[in-house]
């Protein structure tokens, strides 16, 4: 096991490495917009939610002098944060009830957790807790079963932070999925160290089989290995198989580069819900360089994509730099989309949304921005939800619809 991840009994604390660090900030950052974008209602009193953390470690890492929260703790302190953030000024109360299910397969660590959540004043029977002994796999089905029993549709986030790839298999992945509306996936993915070690038997093994990879996936890997985007354009094809695999709509893959290990982790969020993998977005932007998504930005396929080969400074970075250049790329790529996608020259805004939420870095902020921008241009009209045609000019809306605009344009030429 990787000593940066090891909890003894002697309660001394694992180093964190900066990966780590960048990898749990995500993980706050992203339940922070969470919570703040799914009570937006002032009437509703109650959000209840299971927070899963299926590979929890022993919830703390020394830092320098300072201890510096682990996962489980990451997840707690963002509840008891929004709590307070979210009550302030509202005059009806709001209570989010979450229970939190913490699994480790390793004894010591359970404990180590245990000692930390005593340490902050956390009751050993406290009902909203539950620390699990044994592999996530295996607990599954019966957290599974609380969280259907609790909440209709099933609202649940699992952060699933394994080391490697092998023990989070994509059917357990789908039965989430399948089970459960309202659950997100953030899934650790350890995509170099899979590549790194394939071998040509590797076709044979299931194991490796669940994400789509055979003997011409290998092949393929082979002969690129040396290329000098042949990694990043293999690490897409598996990141098209783990999507396709998962059983979730959305697939947002991120990448963490470890410099320990000089290898590339990915983040992956998964959800059923276009709104969730904006959030995700939102992060991503937020922590900038810290994460880098490969490619371009604007619309882009996973899998092989030959313009990555064509242009090999197409690296994505999410900083401001890309932010202007997205935006320019989408004014370009988008009427092509929309004219694509239109039903009778009428295509609904959250349509085109879904439609296009797994191709863009860009958040739904950036399309609306480009779609203001293409109805200043009179490339498109814009109707409100209730049916009235909305100014040129004026902030876009999900409720929105785009309609083909009465006279032809560049984009929009007259022959439809
Ligand atoms: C990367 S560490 C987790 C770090 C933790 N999530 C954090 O951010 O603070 C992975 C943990 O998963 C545990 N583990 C390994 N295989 C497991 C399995 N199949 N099921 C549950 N836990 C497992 C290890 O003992 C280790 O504590």
């Amino acid at each position: 096991m990787a000593t940066n991840f090891i909890w003894g009994p002697d309660g001394n604390l694992p180093r964190i490495e900066e990966h780590t660090k960048r990898k749990l900030d995500v993980l706050k950052n992203y339940l922070d917009v969470y919570f703040d974008t799914v009570v937006r209602n002032p009437a509703q009193d109650r959000l209840n939610i299971t927070l899963v953390d299926g590979f929890s470690g022993g919830g703390a890492y020394s830092d320098g002098n300072d201890t510096r929260a682990g996962s489980p703790l990451v997840l707690l302190n963002a509840v008891e944060e929004a709590t307070v953030r979210l009550n302030e000024g509202r005059a009806k109360p709001l209570e989010i009830n979450a229970r939190f299910i913490f699994v480790d397969d390793e004894r010591e660590h359970v404990a180590a957790l245990k000692r930390e959540l005593r340490g902050r004043g956390y009751k050993e029977n406290d009902p909203r807790i539950s620390v699990l002994e044994g592999k996530f796999v295996e607990h599954l089905p019966t957290i599974m079963a609380e969280i259907m029993q609790n909440q209709r549709k099933g609202r649940s986030i699992f952060f699933l932070d394994q080391f490697g790839y092998s023990d989070v298999p994509m059917s357990a992945i789908q039965t989430i999925f399948t089970a459960l509306d309202r659950a997100e996936v953030v899934l650790n993915f350890a995509i170099d160290s899979l590549l790194n070690y394939l071998q040509d038997a590797s076709a044979e093994l299931p194991l490796y089989q669940q994400f789509g990879i055979d003997s011409r996936f290998i092949a393929d890997w082979r002969q690129r290995k040396d290329e000098n985007m042949g990694r990043a354009l293999t690490q897409r094809a598996l990141m098209a198989h783990i999507h396709a695999k998962s059983g979730a709509k959305f697939f947002t893959p991120f990448m963490l580069w470890s410099r320990t290990d000089n290898r590339w982790m990915m983040l992956a969020h998964l959800s059923q819900h276009q709104a969730a993998r904006d959030k995700m977005l939102s992060v991503h932007w937020q922590e900038q360089n810290s994460f880098t998504h490969i490619g371009s930005g604007s619309l882009f396929s996973l899998g092989y994509d030959t313009r990555l080969i064509e242009s090999c400074d197409s690296l994505f970075n999410f900083s401001e730099i890309d932010r202007t250049k997205l935006n320019t790329e989408l004014v370009n790529a988008l009427p092509a989309e929309v004219h694509q996608m239109m039903e009778n020259g009428q295509l609904d805004v959250a349509r085109l949304l879904d439609e296009i939420g797994n191709r863009t870095a860009g958040t739904n902020d950036d399309i609306f921005q480009v779609l203001s921008e293409l109805a200043q241009a009179r490339e498109l009209e814009v109707l409100s939800a209730n049916g009235t045609p909305k100014r040129a000019g004026t902030r876009i809306s999900i409720k929105d619809r785009l309609i083909r605009p009465s006279q032809p344009t560049l984009f929009f030429p007259s022959r439809w």
